[in-house]
């Protein structure tokens, strides 16, 4: 399989530190930048409604009901756009979309749909792969599946993640470390001059870890920040050093690093702790915060002019479930 263009969008509403201190929940502009590194993060809702949020002036399904919070097909077509300017797509030739978000519009249907329709696919099967933090590593290792196996030739993934519609803000531990974005790669079987083939694709799961992250219906993100600390940065190492090994290549092999942006801090400890050496490290965690699903994606789409033919891109991701993944890319 081969990601022959992407695309990223980021909501313009910028949320900093120090707006979390004015939310009066104990939150310390200082204390976010020192152990997590985020500076700022972006938001489908703008600053004043968080506050309405925060004191219980207004609630989620009311914005919903109000058209304030920006839908997933409305995230993905700017995604989309970026990756059609960038690349030529000729979209009538797409004939699977998967699409993936952990905070869907709605159950039903499956966001793969009802973006396909926005955007006026009509002959595409298209359908919904989710793993939380881990999902867009999923959706290539399932694309790639299918098109190794001769089931599709033309493909293309959209991820859209807003989980700062889905946290308490009453809550300094949880609200602080979310952003919003959307992604799009458009992928093919076929061999493209200057796309990133997907060398290698690689899914695990620890399952009796699933309540250490949760997003309950109607309810709040939590999660057991120590226990994912350790999890989250082994399972960085693990991910990245099996791809490589199994490919036959050591962490010196490789160009670029792109783990899962969920906290500066960690990321630099797992990248210190395989050698990895700062200008090899890509990032966004520091004025996106964590997106999701969206967060290593937007990095490799965000960098998508800086790699050389025969680069190796390593992508190592880990969520809730718990699971963790990795991708082996490289520039043709
Ligand atoms: C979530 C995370 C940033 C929390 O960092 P931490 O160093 O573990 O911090 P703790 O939660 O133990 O909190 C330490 C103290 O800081 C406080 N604190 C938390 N948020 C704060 C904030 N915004 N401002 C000031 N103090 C804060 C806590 O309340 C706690 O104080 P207390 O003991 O008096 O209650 C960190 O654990 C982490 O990144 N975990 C991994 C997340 C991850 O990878 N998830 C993957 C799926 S998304």
């Amino acid at each position: 399989m081969f990601i022959y263009s992407m695309g990223h969008y980021f909501p313009e509403n910028v949320l900093d530190n120090k707006f979390f201190d004015k939310l009066d929940i104990g939150s310390a502009a200082d204390w976010i930048e020192e152990r997590v590194g985020i500076v700022e993060r972006r938001s489908v809702l703008t600053p004043q409604q968080i506050s309405e949020l925060r004191y219980g002036r207004i609630n989620r399904a009311q914005l919903k009901d109000q058209g304030a919070i920006e839908s997933i097909a409305s995230m993905s077509e700017k995604s989309w756009k970026m990756a059609m300017n960038r690349t030529h797509i000729v979209s009538e030739d797409i004939d699977t979309v998967i699409g993936g978000t952990s905070v869907p519009d709605d159950d039903i249907p499956a966001s793969g749909c009802a973006i396909s329709a926005h955007l006026g696919m009509e002959r595409v099967r298209g359908f919904d792969v989710n793993s939380a933090c881990s999902t867009f590593v999923v959706q290539c290792h399932v694309m790639r599946g299918l098109m190794l196996a001769g089931l599709t030739n033309e493909g293309a993934i959209f991820c859209a993640e807003r989980y700062t519609t889905r946290v308490d803000y009453s809550d300094r531990r949880n609200s602080i470390l979310f952003g919003d974005s959307s992604i799009t790669a458009a992928v093919s079987s076929k061999h493209r001059p200057d796309s990133l083939k997907v060398v290698d694709s690689l899914v695990e799961s620890a399952p009796s870890g699933w309540e250490h992250i949760h997003l309950p219906d109607g309810k709040f993100f939590h999660q057991n920040g120590a226990a994912v600390q350790k999890f989250a940065i082994t399972k960085t190492i693990a991910a990245a050093q099996d791809i490589l090994a199994r490919n036959k290549l050591t962490p010196a092999d490789a160009q670029w690093f792109i783990g899962h942006q969920a906290n500066y801090r960690m990321l630099t400890s797992a990248m210190e702790k395989m050698g990895v050496p700062p200008e090899k490290h890509l990032y966004n965690v520091v004025d996106r915060g964590n997106q999701g699903a969206c967060g290593a994606p937007s990095v490799l789409s965000q960098n998508w002019d800086r790699y050389k033919p025969g680069d190796y891109i390593v992508i190592a991701v880990v969520g809730a479930g718990l699971t963790w993944g990795s991708l082996l890319l490289q520039k043709q």
